[in-house]
């Protein structure tokens, strides 16, 4: 089911998200409506307070680069719970947006390469060991788990230049 999704200065991208410990019904039928979501917006990745849900899950779905027509396979969704950096190393700039900030996109600098500990949907370990963009994708997503939106690491100046556009947006 396709759901409303939470728009930034929506205070709810504050909060800290929970600790998943049921990987119930519940739970699946959350990640379905995020992946529902998410697709439903052209998007590649979706933290589930990006659907008001505050706990520690997250999707990515990254279209492969060489294709033309490009499905998002739900099958090939990342689903991501309970996450937790192994290791972060190096650092790349990517230009990075969000669909809680529709329509914006900044570069932003990120570790390079990540190594993460997380659960699959039945609560099964997995390890992720990324460098390409899936490591940004992670990064994003789970920055949404710690209540924070990839705006607030852009600069002084470009973080005043983004608030001013946006409250523009919603005059
Ligand atoms: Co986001």
């Amino acid at each position: 089911m396709i759901r409303d999704i939470v728009i930034y200065p929506d205070k709810r991208l504050k909060l800290i998200s929970k600790e998943v410990t049921l990987f119930d019904n519940k739970l699946h039928q959350l990640l379905d409506d995020m992946y529902d979501t998410m697709i439903n917006k052209n998007g590649v990745g979706l933290a589930a307070i990006q659907i008001g849900a505050d706990v520690r899950a997250l999707i990515i779905n990254l279209p492969p680069e060489d294709e033309e027509h490009v499905k998002q396979l739900k099958e090939d969704t990342l689903e991501i719970i309970n996450p937790v950096f192994v290791s972060k190393d190096g650092s790349c700039k990517h230009q990075e947006g969000c669909l809680s900030i529709p329509g914006i996109y900044e570069d932003i600098e990120r570790a390079e390469h990540v190594v993460v500990e997380y659960q699959n949907r039945y609560g099964e370990k997995q390890i992720l060991d990324n460098h390409e963009f899936l490591a940004i994708a992670v990064q994003h997503e789970v920055d949404h788990l710690n209540g924070k939106v990839f705006i607030e690491k852009l600069s002084f100046i470009k973080r005043k230049k983004f608030e001013k556009e946006w409250k523009k947006r919603f005059k």
